[in-house]
């Protein structure tokens, strides 16, 4: 047994039980379990029922089509994605209030539906205005401010693809990103606020896109002048000099909005027309672009945000996350809108002005449904409990987590702390791949234990297989048959979606994390079992942190690996020989962890950085990445028969010894 198992023994009795949802209970003809079974028996008609919840414009002829690897769902219908998110809910819940902001600086922003309706189809025909047409891919790279959701919805009226890029990547990063997608139109701001600085992500865009003539058109939302004191109760005024503007390619957010038509026709979208591309990480290459579709999305997302988070009419829904991350798409802006629900969005820091910051949100909101991330909830304990104990979190009544396995110890602060013993929590396995939430606890209606997701949504079938495809009680995750939230491919890729996702078993999806299965039939998910690591949540491949360093022109080898990190789940760890004649210093290391910050992003700045004369590698020169890990665990190492030169990984358990001293 594992030190993790016997804890969640001493843990067990934390099993709780609650009333499972009025809306789960309505779909339940065959006893609490219903939908369970009833998807068992007819998946597509279980699914087509969930489809049948959104407003088409025109039905479809076949629930799926199934191709292996490829399916199609809801064949031959049509829809709107911002159709579904806005307009279905005019005429209910017009006057009801969409989204919530809170910028940093403590200044606030309302929306009803119809506010948010009315900006959309503005900002829709400004694209429209631009150039921007059916099909045309569009870069979205914002601060969390509302414009980053209305952008998104703008889009996906008018049909255009777009390509959200999180505000904390570099500038290569973001060109990386437009110029694979060959997205024509970037759409930024001046800055954006994090703990009380100001991330010039005008600057970035400008940098990102030098030279790259297809990219016609850039808007600019003006975020980064707070200059009323009064609507910054948390901040400094800060009034940056504005940004640089390209004349005849750059455009003001707020100019084009003042001059825009505010009527927009959603554009009828066929249900496997793409909505979006999502770049996320792999164990090899450059980030991949995963693709999503209309019909089948929103199917899917609309379903889970429904029962994982039993949405009702009066929630204060908050999800912690980047609209830059799949869960900004699925769970901020499409999953929760297409539910006509209230929905929390926050621009800053949690720590800023200080840690209190979300508890407070919390209470000011009145927010009754909370969804984050375990790495989060980690750094709240460290923070102690008295900052959520200074707050009123009454109105709290159901608790989330994503990204990462959570350990028991989180899960059980979590609900105490933050739950105040009363509110189930639904931990949420998924992935960007995957678009919306594949196995996690529907409350009251599964019974809970701290750690494990546990069962797959109604309509998902999972399994737990060997190398061999056989099943087993621990291996990997697999999931054996299509969803409506399925990717549809990578763009631009065809072969890299077959190899990465299809080719371990024959017509079952590998979604690359090892998990094993209790005597409850409960998922434990154990983590990544490729070269894909998890920091705080966030997906960063080894791969892509290796060739940011050897861009380096001192470095002439790199390996990383992950180690594990009390608060962000796993730290990345690089090892590094530098070319000869290099003299390696402290400045050195400090200038290549900054290298690898400014070439992919801060949040994939190794934590560690270790200098080795050679890196250890098999006879046949494969570098062994195993031995590594142990090394960066800071722990015995294992089989070392096959390695060509035993003296180099002492050497560097040595220095990593000296390093840590
Ligand atoms: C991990 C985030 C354990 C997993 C939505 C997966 C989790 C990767 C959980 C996807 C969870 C996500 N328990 N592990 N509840 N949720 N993961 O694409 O390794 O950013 O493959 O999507 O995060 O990360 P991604």
């Amino acid at each position: 047994m594992t030190e993790q198992h016997r804890e969640i023994d001493v843990l067990l009795d934390e099993q709780r039980t609650f009333e499972p949802s009025a809306d789960f209970v309505a779909a339940a003809h065959v006893g609490d379990r219903g939908p369970y079974d009833e998807a068992g028996r007819d998946r597509e008609a279980y699914w087509e029922a969930w489809a049948r919840r959104l407003d088409w414009f025109t039905p479809w002829d076949t629930v799926l089509e199934w191709d292996p690897p490829f399916s199609k769902w809801f064949v031959g219908g049509t829809l709107n994605a911002a159709y579904n998110c806005l307009d279905r809910h005019l005429q209910a819940r017009g006057s009801k209030t969409a989204l919530i902001w809170e910028g940093e600086p403590g200044d606030v922003r309302r929306y009803t539906y119809r506010e948010l309706h009315e900006e959309v189809c503005r900002f829709a025909n400004a694209l429209k205005g631009l150039g921007v047409g059916k099909g045309d891919r569009v870069a979205i790279y914002l601060p969390m401010v509302p414009e980053a959701a209305v952008a998104m919805l703008a889009c996906a009226r008018i049909g255009a693809p777009h390509s959200v890029v999180f505000g904390g990547f570099s500038p290569q990063s973001l060109r990386d990103r437009i110029e694979d997608a060959h997205a024509t139109c970037v759409i930024t701001a001046d800055g954006g606020y994090r703990r009380g600085g100001i991330i010039p992500l005008k600057a970035s865009t400008d940098a990102a896109i030098e030279g790259l003539d297809y990219v016609n058109s850039v808007v600019v939302v003006r975020r980064s002048a707070v200059t009323d004191p009064r609507a910054a109760p948390h901040g400094d005024a800060v009034d940056t000099p504005s940004c640089d503007m390209t004349a005849g390619r750059d455009h003001w957010y707020h100019d084009l909005i003042a001059a825009a038509d505010a009527d927009f026709p959603a554009e009828p979208m066929d249900s496997e027309d793409l909505l979006y591309i999502l770049y996320t990480s792999g164990t090899t290459g450059k980030p991949k672009g995963v693709m999503h579709t209309t019909g089948g999305y929103m199917t899917h997302v609309t379903a889970t945000a429904k029962w994982v988070f039993d949405l009702r009419e009066d929630d204060i829904y908050w999800c912690t996350a980047d609209v830059g991350w799949v869960t900004g798409h699925s769970y901020i802006v499409y999953g929760p809108l297409s539910n006509g629900a209230t929905v929390v969005m926050y621009e800053g820091s949690p720590d800023w002005p200080d840690r209190g910051r979300f508890w407070e949100l919390c209470e000011r909101y009145a927010v009754t449904v909370f969804y984050t991330a375990p790495t989060a909830i980690r750094a709240f304990m460290r923070w102690g409990d008295d900052w959520p104990a200074g707050y009123d979190l009454s109105a709290l009544r159901l608790l989330g987590t994503v990204g990462e396995p959570i350990n028991p110890e989180a899960w059980v602060w979590y609900d105490r702390h933050i739950g105040g013993g009363r509110c189930p929590i639904v931990d949420t396995w998924w992935q960007t791949e995957t678009g919306g939430i594949m196995i996690t606890p529907l409350p009251g209606a599964i019974t809970t234990k701290p750690g494990t997701a546990t069962v797959p949504f109604p309509g998902i079938e999972a399994a737990i297989l060997d190398e061999e495809g056989n099943p087993a009680e621990s291996g990997y995750l697999a999931i054996t048959s299509p969803w409506p939230g399925m990717l549809r491919g990578v763009w631009g890729d065809e072969e890299r979606y077959r190899e990465t996702y299809w080719s371990k078993w024959p017509d079952i999806y590998f979604p690359g994390d090892g998990a094993r299965v209790d005597e409850d039939g409960y998922y434990w998910i154990m983590g990544r079992v490729d070269d894909v690591l998890n920091v705080a949540g966030h997906r960063i491949g080894t791969m892509e942190v290796e060739s940011a360093l050897v861009d380096h022109g001192a470095v002439a080898e790199a390996a990383v690996v992950g180690r594990s990190d009390e608060i962000k789940g796993q730290a990345v760890a690089a090892f590094v020989s530098v070319v000869e004649g290099t003299e390696t210093s402290e400045a050195l290391r400090q200038e290549l962890r900054g290298h690898v910050a400014a070439q992919i992003g801060a949040i994939a700045r190794p934590a560690d950085l270790i200098f080795a004369a050679e890196l250890p590698k098999t006879r046949s020169g494969k570098i062994m990445r195993r031995l590594l890990r142990d090394v960066a665990e800071g722990r015995a190492l294992g089989d070392t028969t096959t390695l060509a030169d035993p003296a180099v990984v002492r050497s560097l358990q040595q220095q990593f010894a000296d390093s840590e001293a």
